[in-house]
C-alpha cells in the first residue's frame, strides 16, 4: 500500500451496488480513506473508475471465514498506524418465502450473511476501531422493527442485527466506540430485483403443496413489492444518515429513514399485535 493514509479511515462491506456503493463514493468525495468491500473484479473496477485514487477496493465474502480472515488481515496490516474510524456493516441479501417451506439452507445463508458475517467482521476489526475510537454502523431495515408475511427470514436477520447492536453498543461504551443502527424503508437498489429473481427460483423448486397452500397470498405479497417500486427513495437518504452517524458529535443509536421508518417505529413501539396484524393483512391484500 503506497497511498498516503488519511486519518479518517472507513471500511464498508457490500459496496458493489446500491446503498454501499453510494456510501463509499460519497465518503470518498468527503475526503475519507475508504476501503470498499466487493466480490468481483468488475465491481472493483467500476468503483475505482467512479472514485478518487484514495478509495481502495478489497475482496470480501462475509459468508466465508477464510475470506473474512484474509480481508481483515490485509486491513489490519494496512491500518496499523492509524486504526479504523468507521466500520459500515452493509452487505446483505433478502430471502423470502413461506416459513413452512423456505429451504433451511436458504434460511442459514440469510442469517450467515446478514447477521453472523457482520459480527465476524466486527470482531476482527475491533482492535483497530478501539485504536481510533471509531464508530460502527449496522445496516438494519424497517424489517428489523416489523416482521411481515413471507419476509420472515429477512426480518429475523434484521431483528437479530438490532439486538446484537444494542448489546454491542452497551458493551463498547467504556471505549467510546459508538454503535448506530440504520433503519431504511424501501430504497431503490438492485436488492429488489435480486430478491424477486431468487424468490422465483425458490418457488419453482417448492413442492406442489406449497404452491396450493400459499400461492395466492405469496403472489399478492410479490405484487405489493412491485407496486411500491415507484415510491422508493434513492440511496442518498441513507447516505445522509450514515454521514450523521459518522460525523456528528452525538450520533444517534437508531436512524429511522423516511415515512416508512417513522411508521415502522410507531408500529413497533405502540401498536398491539392484533391491530398490527389487521393493518398488514389489509395493506398486503392477504
Ligand atoms: N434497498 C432497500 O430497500 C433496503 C431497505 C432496508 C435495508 N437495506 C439494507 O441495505 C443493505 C444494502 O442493500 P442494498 O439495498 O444496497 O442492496 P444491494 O445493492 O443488493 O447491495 C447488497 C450488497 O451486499 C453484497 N453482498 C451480498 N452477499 C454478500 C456476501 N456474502 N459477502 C459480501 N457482500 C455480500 C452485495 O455484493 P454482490 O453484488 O457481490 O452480490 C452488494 O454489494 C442490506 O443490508 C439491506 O438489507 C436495504
Amino acid at each position: 500500500m503506497t497511498k498516503s493514509m488519511h486519518s479518517k479511515t472507513i471500511v464498508i462491506t457490500g459496496a458493489s451496488t446500491g446503498i454501499g456503493k453510494a456510501c463509499a463514493l460519497h465518503l470518498d468525495k468527503l475526503g475519507y480513506q475508504v476501503f470498499a468491500g466487493v466480490r468481483t473484479e468488475t465491481d472493483a473496477l467500476s468503483l475505482q473508475d467512479a472514485s478518487s485514487d484514495r478509495l481502495t477496493t478489497f475482496y470480501i465474502d462475509i459468508a466465508k471465514s477464510e475470506s473474512i480472515l484474509s480481508a481483515t488481515n490485509m486491513l489490519k496490516s494496512t491500518l496499523k498506524s492509524v486504526g479504523l474510524y468507521g466500520l459500515i456493516n452493509n452487505a446483505g441479501i433478502v430471502v423470502a418465502g413461506p416459513l413452512e417451506f423456505v429451504p433451511i439452507d436458504s434460511l442459514r445463508s440469510q442469517l450467515e450473511i446478514n447477521v453472523i458475517g457482520h459480527i465476524a467482521v466486527t470482531q476482527a476489526l475491533l482492535p483497530l476501531l478501539r485504536q481510533a475510537q471509531g464508530r460502527i454502523i449496522n445496516m438494519s431495515s424497517v424489517s428489523g422493527r416489523v416482521a411481515t408475511p413471507f419476509l420472515g427470514p429477512y426480518a429475523a436477520s434484521k431483528f437479530a442485527l438490532e439486538a446484537l447492536s444494542d448489546s454491542m453498543r452497551l458493551e463498547l461504551m467504556p471505549w467510546d466506540i459508538n454503535v448506530s443502527v440504520i433503519e431504511p424503508g424501501p430504497i431503490s437498489t438492485p436488492i429488489w430485483t435480486k430478491s424477486i429473481e431468487a424468490t422465483k427460483l425458490m418457488i419453482d423448486k417448492l413442492p406442489q403443496k406449497a404452491k396450493v397452500l400459499y400461492g395466492p397470498a405469496f403472489q399478492a405479497a410479490l405484487l405489493w413489492e412491485n407496486n411500491i417500486e415507484q415510491s422508493m427513495s434513492k440511496p442518498d437518504v441513507v447516505v445522509r444518515a450514515v454521514i450523521h452517524a459518522l460525523m456528528s458529535r452525538r450520533p444517534r443509536t437508531r436512524y429511522r429513514i423516511g415515512v416508512s421508518g417513522f411508521v415502522a417505529d410507531i408500529f413497533a413501539r405502540f401498536l398491539p399485535d392484533i391491530l398490527k396484524d389487521w393493518i398488514i393483512k389489509r395493506q398486503r391484500k392477504l
